[in-house]
C-alpha cells in the first residue's frame, strides 16, 4: 500500500533534515515543499517581478519550469534547467517567500504540483515523505500517516541561529516575523483531527528520526 507520509511544522523544529533521514531510512521519495516557494519567490526576484505583485507572481507561477529531484540522499532544485540549491536559501528568499506563499492562486498551482510528485514517488519508489505546511490538512489530507512536527521556541530559536550561523536575538524576530506572515496558511497551536504530533525540543536528530519512524510503524 502506498507509504505518504505528510510532515507539517513550524520553522526550527527539524522538520527538513528529519524528514529527509526519514525518506531515505524507508528508500521513498522526499519533497520540500517550502523549497518550491522559495523557487518561485527566487524566480521572481531573479526576473525583477515585485512579490507583492499578486497577478504578476500568479501568472509566472503557472509558467514556472520547476524541477524538484526527489532522492533523499540529494535532493535538487532547479529552474529552466538551473541548480538553485543554494540560492533559494538566501536571505532575500527569506525574505519575499512567504509574501508569494500567501497568495492563493499560487497556492493552487503548486498544490497540482505537489501532488503530482507525491504520486509519482509512490508510483517510482513506493513511497513519499513530504513536508511543509499544509501537507496533513490541505495537499495530503489522506496520507496513511501525518506528523506535526513541534519545538518549544526556545529550541526552535536555538537551532535556527546555529544553522544560519547568526545571533539568536536576530533570528528570534525574523522567525516571529515569518510564522506571522504564514499564519493565514498555517496555525500549529492544535494538530488537525488524526495528526500525530511529534514535539523535539528535548530530541537530538537521531532521536528525533526514530520517533517518526516509530509513528510510521505503529
Ligand atoms: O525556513 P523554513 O524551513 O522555515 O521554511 P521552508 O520550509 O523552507 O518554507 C519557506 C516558506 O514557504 C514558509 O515560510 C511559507 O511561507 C512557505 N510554505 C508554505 O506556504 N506552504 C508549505 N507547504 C511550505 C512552505
Amino acid at each position: 500500500k502506498p507509504l505518504v507520509i505528510a510532515v507539517d511544522g513550524p520553522s526550527g523544529t527539524g522538520k527538513s533534515s528529519v524528514s529527509k533521514a526519514v525518506a531515505r531510512a524507508l528508500s521513498v521519495s522526499f519533497l520540500d515543499t517550502g523549497a518550491m516557494y522559495r523557487a518561485l519567490a527566487w524566480s521572481c526576484l531573479n526576473d525583477g517581478i515585485d512579490p507583492s505583485d499578486t497577478a504578476r507572481v500568479a501568472e509566472h507561477c503557472r509558467t514556472l519550469d520547476l524541477a524538484m529531484g526527489t532522492d533523499p540522499r540529494s535532493p535538487t532544485v532547479s529552474v529552466s534547467g538551473r541548480r538553485i540549491d543554494r540560492e533559494i536559501r538566501s536571505e532575500e528568499v527569506t525574505a519575499v517567500v512567504s509574501a508569494v506563499a500567501t497568495n492563493l492562486d499560487v497556492r493552487a498551482d503548486m498544490l497540482r504540483r505537489q501532488r503530482e510528485l507525491i504520486a509519482e514517488g509512490v508510483a517510482l519508489k513506493g513511497g513519499t515523505v513530504a513536508e511543509g505546511r499544509d501537507i496533513t490538512t490541505v495537499v495530503a489530507p489522506d496520507a496513511p500517516v501525518r506528523i506535526l512536527m513541534t519545538a518549544s521556541e526556545e529550541a526552535r530559536m536555538a537551532r535556527r541561529s546555529k544553522q544560519l550561523k547568526v545571533a539568536v536575538e536576530q533570528t528570534r524576530s525574523q522567525i516571529i516575523d515569518r510564522d506571522r506572515a504564514d499564519s493565514t496558511v498555517s496555525q500549529f497551536t492544535t494538530a488537525a483531527d488524526g495528526v500525530v504530533t511529534v514535539d523535539t525540543s528535548h530530541l537530538n536528530f537521531e532521536q528525533s528520526v526514530q520517533a517518526v519512524l516509530r509513528v510510521v510503524k505503529e
